[in-house]
């Protein structure tokens, strides 16, 4: 999970960089998760309390957090628009169709 939230993000952000500098309102969208947010998964009370599908989930999407907010910093002065969305725990194969 580090290596596809954390190395491979690296690589395809610097692989597709120079595609996105030509294009007129550049942006790089990252597919995070509410399991990388500190906060929510911090809190026992929440909604994520014991609800997190493995160890490396969550730190895992919260270091693709940060590598999203560092680009914003970075790619600002460039005007490249940086973004992490979260899906929300919806039906795919990831989760063997469980979600809503
Ligand atoms: N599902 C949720 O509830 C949920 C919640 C929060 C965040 N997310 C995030 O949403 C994103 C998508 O998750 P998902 O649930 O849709 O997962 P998924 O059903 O397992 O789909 C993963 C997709 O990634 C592709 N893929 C996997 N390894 C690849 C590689 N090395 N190179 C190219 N493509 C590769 C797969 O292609 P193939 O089909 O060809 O294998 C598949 O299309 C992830 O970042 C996940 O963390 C999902």
């Amino acid at each position: 999970m580090f290596e596809t939230n954390g190395f491979s993000v690296i690589a395809v952000t610097d692989a597709v960089l120079p595609l996105r500098r030509r294009r007129p309102a550049p942006r790089i969208v990252d597919v995070s998760s509410h399991a990388g947010s500190l906060v929510l998964v911090g809190d026992p009370g929440g909604p994520f309390a014991g609800l997190l599908p493995s160890a490396a989930c969550s730190p895992s999407k919260a270091t693709l957090n940060a590598l999203t907010v560092n680009d914003v910093n970075e790619l600002r002065k460039d005007g490249i628009l940086v973004n992490a969305v979260a899906p929300g725990y919806v039906v795919t194969d990831s989760n063997n169709h469980t979600g809503f």
